[in-house]
């Protein structure tokens, strides 16, 4: 038997090496190379003979036109919870794997437990019509103007045993961390009980796989990826081999079957998957839970998707009984200072979250500090942003910020990585230092650009309508030229300058 080839990957960024090293060249992390053993190359050669004996080769997939690829094959499920729905593009499609990563705490198992409560429901077996109700054909994704390719695309009409009537209502949910107990407890606070929910605490793999293959569920939940192993690798759950090899056999088995998997998997601090960005290049969509533990709000993001947009966001609001869907933020993450209006240091701007409007509030606050150790704390925004725009107040404003410490805060714990809201945090730097507070119900949005210009953002019209909506009365805007429509009892302010806006301070 041929020797399997020992090699060295990095648990940060998922590069191969031959050899270790102490830091990875790739990434620059230290001390992430972990040993992986890839399989014997003669198992492989096996494998691909035998199925030449089978005629599998022969009955694989034909190469086909674009336009013979019909792109409404793509059918989806509505998980019931339509925030969730909206950040998956749509719903769950079947054969796909999907990854949930956030925190510790944040409330990863709280939503997939109550997805899964979702999709176990009401379905009978047996009942067509309704289950042809809730599998929706999803049409083009006209609007990022690509192609919608489902995992079976090069197959005509997908029939795959798992989207049968009879299997589609189960769910199988695995807890790999938590006892049956525990989650049973979970469920009866989240007031979850269907007949097609199962759950099963195992952590090794093959036993699960041979578990899905018997109960047939239509969707799988493993919460989390990093506690299941396969008996075979000499190595602990969650090393890179494990996760590599799991995440692999789950993947293959949901493009084979046609069930879809949804996986669990946990974030180190640094917001990266703990594990090797390699599941995050297996799987086919990958969602972040955002925001903290110390807010009530969480912020589901799509950060990959080969089905759909990742623009999109999901809110969320953990109650007591569970994570609640915030269908219309509102003003949520703006304070209502009432009639004092905001203090000094406090602009509201309008960021564009996916397809939606979310205004939020920046803080800024100068304080005086050692000369020459200025401090620049950033939490919510970019700081290579912050660093850009203080040095744009500096040269373009005159503004003297080198002897002040600045902190820069987007309330809520939102994060907008938008250069949209540039001129906000400028606005509120300026507004902290000058301690002069802008007048109550003013917004502004703008992208600075290094020479002290404001420039136009990407759908203004819409972040306009939806501040007017909401009460806010003055809008500080980029020059437009009178191109912006005049929504009824809003006051304009557009500027080309920075200095023009700070004007209104
Ligand atoms: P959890 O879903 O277990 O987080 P994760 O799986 O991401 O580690 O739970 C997150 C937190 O939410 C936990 O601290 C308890 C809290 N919580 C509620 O506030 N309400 C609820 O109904 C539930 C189930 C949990
Ligand atoms: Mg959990």
């Amino acid at each position: 038997m041929a020797k399997s080839r020992v090699q060295f990957l990095c648990n940060h960024c998922g590069s191969v090496h031959p050899k270790w090293m102490g830091k990875c060249p790739d990434c620059g992390t230290w001390d992430s190379l972990e040993e992986y053993k890839a399989p014997a190359p003669d198992a492989r050669a096996q494998a691909r003979s035998a199925a030449t004996q089978t005629g599998d080769v022969l009955r694989g997939a034909e190469p086909l036109t674009l336009q013979q690829i019909d792109e409404s094959d793509t059918p989806r499920f509505a998980s019931g919870i339509t925030e969730f729905d909206r950040v998956l593009g749509g719903g769950i499609v079947p054969g796909s794997a999907v990854l949930v990563g956030g925190e510790p705490g944040i409330g990863k198992s709280t939503l997939l437990l109550q997805v899964a409560h979702e999709l176990s429901k009401e379905r009978k077996p047996g009942a067509r019509s309704q289950k042809s109700e809730e599998i929706q054909h999803v049409r083009s994704a006209s609007a990022d103007g690509g192609i919608q390719h489902s995992a079976f695309s090069n197959q005509h009409s997908p029939q795959h045993p798992a989207l049968s009537t009879q299997h589609s209502s189960r769910v199988l949910y695995v807890t790999s961390e938590e006892s049956a107990r525990q989650t049973k407890l979970r469920a009866a606070r989240l007031g979850v009980a269907s007949e097609g929910l199962l759950v099963l605490a195992e952590t090794n793999i093959e036993r699960i796989i041979n578990q899905i293959h018997k109960v047939q569920p239509a969707v799988v939940v493993v919460d989390s990826i990093q506690m299941i192993y396969k008996p075979q690798i000499p190595a602990a759950p969650g090393s890179v081999t494990q996760l590599r090899d799991c995440c692999m056999d789950l993947v293959y088995l949901a493009k084979a079957s046609g069930i879809a998997i949804l996986l669990v998997g946990h974030v180190t601090k640094a917001g990266t998957l703990a594990g090797p960005k390699i599941v995050e290049h297996i799987v086919d969509t990958v969602v972040y839970f955002e925001g903290d533990r110390f807010h009530s709000h969480r912020i589901v993001r799509c950060v990959k998707n080969r089905f759909g947009s990742t623009h999109e966001v999901g809110l969320f609001e953990m109650t007591g009984a569970g994570l609640r869907e915030v269908r219309d933020p509102g003003n949520l993450f703006v304070e209502q200072y009432g009639p004092g209006g905001q203090p000094s240091g406090s602009v509201i701007t309008a960021a564009m979250q996916g397809s939606r409007v979310l205004l939020v509030e920046v803080q800024a606050l100068t304080a005086s500090s050692v000369i020459g150790a200025a401090k620049r704390k950033v939490s919510g925004a970019s700081s290579d942003r912050v660093a850009m725009i203080i040095a744009v107040l500096e040269k373009r404003a005159e503004m003297r910020l080198a002897a002040d410490d600045v902190f820069v805060n987007v309330a809520g714990g939102v994060k907008v990585a938008e250069p949209a809201i540039d001129l906000a945090i400028a606005l509120a730097i300026a507004s902290a230092h000058m301690n002069r507070p802008l007048a109550p119900g003013t917004f502004a949005v703008g992208e600075l650009g290094l020479g002290g210009e404001i420039r136009t953002v990407p759908q203004l019209e819409h972040r306009l309508r939806e501040a007017s909506r909401l009460g806010l009365g003055h809008a500080i805007v980029p020059h437009m030229g009178g191109s912006i429509p005049k929504l009824g009892g809003m006051a304009l302010h557009e500027v080309r300058r920075l200095s023009q806006a700070m004007s209104d301070l």
